[in-house]
């Protein structure tokens, strides 16, 4: 008779095995993602300190001498805010490890991505990863490190400490890996583009294997303000939540406890809860019964006088900066940003900002240019599977004037503590309904836009074809006319070219 064997694997090897729901697929798509995991932990460490990044990126041949192979040596240093050495090997080496897990709008959410790129590089060249780092204190600390994938746990090969005379702030993250850099390079390429697009504060460098510089040179020094760190809201919180905040909490009455761990709970609010909840206000959190939390929980979804969330936790580009990056790629002619008002879905908040542009170097391809971005970053794959695309094909473009065949760009800015995306990969945007209304009024209001731009631009073409066809026709008309009338002078027709022309504008 055939046994069952039942094992237990680490979280490591949980993505080791999965990794293409990390977008670690085949080798185009892992040095894509690889590139992509390191700049965005990059541009998380330097706009934490709101300091203007400077990312440099640098993917060689592994072996000079033979350019054939497609093992790649990958680097990336940063000017952020560096990572305390006592944390350096579980960030680099241990999945499921970090510091994004706190209510917070930031690229990285997972304490995976730097990891998976580490990880894949351990498996396709059983190479170790260089971290170096400093805070910008007296010491810089480096670590060459590996990932035992079945304990999930750094494995540290060498440690070094160095001397920090300069005060140098920032980390270095270099590992080998094997990838396809022919098929990946336009996607890498239109991945710095993009990130450029919606970080114009930052300076990005890329030097690929064949030596060729690309250079993102910031647009501007201003930076967003930092987004704040937030507490739940209560019309989000779950039975576990609850029952981890009564675990840790230090206050002893329900008031206090809902003032202090809830976003949107103040003195006023928190007493008429209590009031609707049948609740004491001195009660104490932790002699709640199982069957009070649940009712607990219960209550703060039915409340209806928490106020939405407070977007001051969110940090959107803002309408200048989403222009500024926009027209500095495309420089179309027309451009309309929209910023939708904060809202939520399952209590987190988030903000839709919307972009529309004509024109200019945008292709005229028979669909719309389409850039998503989330948290500021670019999202390259999985287009036709994201929220923004299904509510594109859902609108009728016929009614703003607008043909697929028009050099038209889109673009749209997401911006939560909790982005809802389908997969850890990043890629693409579940269709929470909440979502999906603030992209489709946002759309509306910039196709609107567009649509009295196209309206007035008609009118102008049409009246400059009839001014032509009077300036061809008015010098002949009066020819024949004085011929007809027998006179010898040609009346002065520029006067009447001048009203048509006046009347035409
Ligand atoms: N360049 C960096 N500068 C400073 N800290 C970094 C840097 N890269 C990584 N870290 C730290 O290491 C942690 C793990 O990074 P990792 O990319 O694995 O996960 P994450 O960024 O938290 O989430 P995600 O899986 O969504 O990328 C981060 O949370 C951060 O604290
Ligand atoms: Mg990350």
């Amino acid at each position: 008779m055939a046994r069952t064997t039942f094992e237990e694997i680490s979280a490591a090897d949980f993505f080791y095995r999965n990794r293409d729901i990390a977008g670690f697929t085949n080798p185009t798509r892992a040095i894509f993602a690889a590139v992509r995991e390191l700049v965005e932990n990059s541009l998380d460490a330097a706009e934490s300190l709101k300091v203007p990044p400077d990312i440099y990126v640098r993917l060689s041949y592994a072996n000079e001498t033979d350019k054939e192979t497609n093992v790649f040596r990958l680097m990336i240093k940063d000017n952020g805010i560096g990572v305390p050495p006592r944390h350096i090997p579980s960030a680099f080496g241990q999945v499921l490890y970090g510091s994004k897990y706190k209510p917070k709008q930031q690229r990285g959410t997972f304490g995976l991505g730097g990891k998976m790129a580490i990880l894949y590089g351990q498996i396709t060249t059983h190479q170790p990863a260089r971290i170096i780092s400093s805070t910008g204190m007296s010491k810089i600390y480096s670590y060459k490190l590996r990932i035992d994938i079945q304990r999930n746990r750094p494995l540290i090969l060498d440690r070094k400490v160095l001397i920090n005379k300069e005060r140098w702030r920032g980390t270095i993250v270099e590992f080998s890996l094997e990838g396809d850099y022919s098929r990946a390079m336009p996607k890498i390429l239109e991945y710095f583009k993009q990130t450029a697009m919606v970080n114009p504060y930052a300076n990005l460098t890329f030097v690929d294997p064949k030596g060729r510089l690309y250079k993102f040179a910031r647009a501007t020094e201003e930076m967003p303000d930092p987004p704040k760190e937030t507490l739940p809201h209560p019309y989000g919180v779950d039975v576990e939540l609850l029952q981890r905040l009564i675990h840790v909490t230090t206050f002893r009455n329900m008031s206090d406890f809902l003032k202090n761990h809830f976003h949107r709970i103040g003195e006023i609010t928190a007493r008429k809860f209590l009031e609707f909840s049948n609740i004491s206000p001195s009660k104490n959190p932790k002699r709640l019964s199982h069957e009070e939390v649940v009712r607990l929980m219960r209550m703060l979804k039915e409340f209806r006088e928490f106020l939405p969330p407070n977007a001051s936790c969110l940090s959107p580009l803002g309408e200048k900066l989403l222009k500024t990056g926009i027209s500095k790629e495309l420089e179309p002619e027309f451009i309309a940003v929209h910023q939708r008002r904060p809202s939520t879905y399952a209590g987190h908040p988030f903000i839709v900002e919307m972009a529309i542009a004509y024109g200019g170097e945008i292709p005229r391809k028979g669909s719309f240019l389409i850039y998503r971005f989330a948290n500021r970053i670019p999202l390259l794959y999985d287009e036709a599977s994201d929220v923004s695309t299904i509510v594109m094909n859902s609108m009728n473009w016929r009614r703003y004037k607008v043909t697929p065949d028009m050099p038209i760009a889109i673009a749209t800015h997401i911006c939560s503590t909790k982005i809802p995306y389908k997969t850890v990969g990043k890629e693409f945007i579940a269709d929470r309904p909440e979502v999906r209304r603030e992209i489709a009024n946002g759309l509306r209001e910039v196709a609107r836009r567009l649509q009295r731009f196209l309206t007035r631009r008609e009118h102008v073409s049409r009246d400059r074809k009839r001014l032509d066809i009077f300036s061809k026709y008015l010098p002949k008309i009066a020819e024949f006319s004085t011929q007809l009338a027998g006179k010898e002078k040609n009346p002065d027709i520029k006067k009447l070219l001048r009203s048509v022309k006046r009347f035409g504008t």
